[in-house]
């Protein structure tokens, strides 16, 4: 019942010939770029990736020139793609490669392995569209894709899962294609073999795939751990001070590393009025409001945004600095690492935590919270 390798591959490969996709770095045969879409993919849905990765490749056409561009700029062209450890390792990889290996990009697997920011994923997907060599992706959607057409139930999180289906994998690729199957696979994948409602009347392996003909398809593949996220709550406070406000670059290996935020304070809950914020921004400025010293104009009902382990809620609350107080407060922000910075420069050439961004558009300051 189930596929051969070979008959595998017949029909992956034919399925792929019938259902072209057409993506900016299909045909690519400069390693630069093929690595630059693999990184900008990394945990990245296409569609979302693709605007990015034309910026990418306009902004600098050669590994050179990504190597020599300054952090911030490139940052800047990141904004909201997240997973903003990609691109400093992207940055450090093209240094690398730039630098120390005279602008050759490495064509072995071990090569590509080695860069910042290349998991086992990455350099199997590089090497085979790059060098044709013969290394087989395995990732989310291929677990899926194997674990249903050879009714696989080993949990995909676990080692030997993952020994199970890297060795499958590599079992079933074309040593004569691997650029075409690896490519073939994820878009299978990703376009067919759904996570939700596949197209399984539809399918080339219906015949022989396991996990329909044992009504498992919805069940598989098997994951032995479910992921828990973290509920963290932030009040941002956006001082006003003519036209400028104050941010700083958030350190720490936790979130959103070397973006700019303003001024925050992380709470056990979400805050649940107006009187209970105010408590908060008087104990972060040591200072009560008063019509002298500072106000709180208004804040936003909570921005949400989902991390891989963590669910932010963000309140936004805005503050009038007053005359009296301006002194006192710029002092003490400072000694905190807060720089002044007018608020369009926020949008133009700072780059932010997306949950920033989209209150930067939005500003729905009300003063009903919820
Ligand atoms: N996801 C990661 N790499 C990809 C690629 N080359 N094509 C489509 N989706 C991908």
């Amino acid at each position: 019942m189930t596929s051969s390798p070979s008959v595998f591959r017949e029909k992956l490969l034919a399925w792929a010939a019938a259902h072209p996709r057409p993506l900016p770095w299909k045909g690519v045969r400069d390693p630069y770029l093929i690595w630059l879409s693999e990184i900008i993919l990394q945990q990245t849905r296409v569609e979302q990736g693709l605007p990015y990765f034309e910026k990418f490749a306009a902004q600098y056409p050669t590994i050179r020139q990504l190597a020599d561009a300054p952090e911030e700029e490139l940052f800047k062209l990141w904004e909201g793609l997240g997973y903003y450890a990609r691109a400093r390792n992207l940055h450090a990889a093209a240094k690398y490669v730039a630098n120390e290996l005279g602008g050759r990009f490495p064509d072995t697997y071990e090569g590509i392995r080695a860069l910042k920011g290349v998991g086992d994923y990455t350099a199997a997907a590089i090497a085979s569209f790059a060098w044709q060599l013969p290394h087989a992706v395995v990732d989310g959607n291929v677990y899926r894709v194997l674990s249903r057409v050879f009714g696989i139930g080993t949990p995909i999180d676990s080692p030997a899962g993952k020994r199970e289906f890297a060795a499958l994998a590599q079992t079933l690729l074309d040593p004569q294609r691997p650029d075409a199957f690896n490519q073939a696979m994820m878009d299978f994948g990703a376009t067919h073999c759904l996570p939700r409602q596949p197209k399984c009347s539809r399918c080339p392996f219906s015949a022989d795939c396991a996990a329909l003909a044992s009504d498992r398809v919805a069940d598989l593949p098997v994951k032995s751990k479910s992921l828990v996220r973290k509920d963290r709550f932030f009040l941002y406070l956006v001082f006003k001070s003519g036209d400028s406000t104050y941010i700083r670059r958030r350190e720490g290996k936790d979130i959103w590393q070397n973006l700019w935020e303003f001024p925050l304070i992380e709470l056990p809950a979400l805050p649940r009025g107006r009187a209970e914020i105010e408590a908060c921004i008087g104990a972060f400025l040591d200072l009560a409001a008063t019509p002298e010293t500072w106000q709180l104009r208004g804040f936003t009902p909570p921005f949400r945004q989902t991390l891989t382990h963590q669910q932010i809620a963000a309140v936004f609350c805005e503050i009038d600095l007053l005359e009296k107080s301006q002194v006192v407060v710029n002092q003490k922000l400072a000694n905190e690492g807060y720089q002044k910075n007018l608020f369009q420069n926020l949008k133009k050439n700072i780059a932010l935590p997306r949950i920033i961004d989209w209150y930067l558009r939005e500003k729905t300051v009300t003063y009903s919270l919820f």
